[in-house]
């Protein structure tokens, strides 16, 4: 079983990976937890240069294809071994975070991105996509309040630093990807407690993991 989650910046959607992972194993699922970008070696370095508020002038190319080799590397180092050996993968981000960020919100073409996707990808596609919904200014500011609490590293916050519109347009974007593709998605009112959307997403889980069987 392939889960991914995506949602705007402060959707909630790494706490609520961290409260799912533990409910499976106790069901007996062997599973692992991944994410997009860094879930590699290379994707480590390549998150770094993503992320790095200093990198204001990386050309949107850049970035796409930055994106692109991050998954390539993810697809074949962990995806796809742990799913031929029957685990369970939950991502933080997966193909779709391309469609939005890059496709619906900078702009690019939404066939190109396909195409990309193609290469990358092959037939892989994940069985359940949860997408953490809220309305942007919230998230905006929890996300700020996390990124304030660091200290240390070097703030990853370029995507934090885009403006009101770039992020109604990535809410707006997976809102559009989930009603294209009903089967897939599943939306969760990310304005609840933390308690309660962990309660909905474990059910849409368990349901689809008893369906699987
Ligand atoms: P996150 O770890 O906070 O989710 O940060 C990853 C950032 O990268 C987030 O702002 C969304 C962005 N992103 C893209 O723009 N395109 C992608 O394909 C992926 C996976 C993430």
């Amino acid at each position: 079983m392939f889960i991914t989650f995506e949602g705007i910046e402060g959707s909630g959607k790494t706490t609520q990976i961290q409260l799912l992972i533990p409910v499976l194993r106790a069901k007996g699922y062997e599973c692992i937890s991944t994410r997009e970008p860094g879930a590699t070696k290379i994707g480590e370095k390549i998150r770094a240069i993503l992320l790095n508020a200093n990198h204001s002038n990386m050309l949107p190319i850049t970035e796409l294809l930055l994106y692109e080799a991050d998954r390539a590397q993810h697809v074949r180092e962990i995806i796809e071994p742990a799913l031929a050996a029957n685990k369970t993968v939950v991502s933080d981000r997966f193909f779709d975070a391309t469609t939005v960020y890059q496709g619906y919100a900078r702009g690019f073409d939404l066939k190109l991105i396909e195409q990309m996707h193609r290469i990358v990808l092959g037939c892989l596609k994940p069985d359940l996509t949860i997408i953490l919904d809220l309305p942007v200014e919230i998230g905006l500011k929890r996300a700020w309040q996390r990124i304030n609490s660091q200290s240390g590293d070097l703030p990853e916050d370029r995507f934090e630093k885009e403006s009101f519109a770039f992020h109604e347009k990535v809410r707006q974007g997976y809102l559009t990807l989930a009603e294209l593709e009903p089967g897939r998605f599943r939306i969760i009112d990310a304005s609840k407690d933390s308690k309660t959307i962990h309660k909905d997403i474990t059910e849409i889980v368990l349901r689809l993991s008893h369906k699987g069987e």
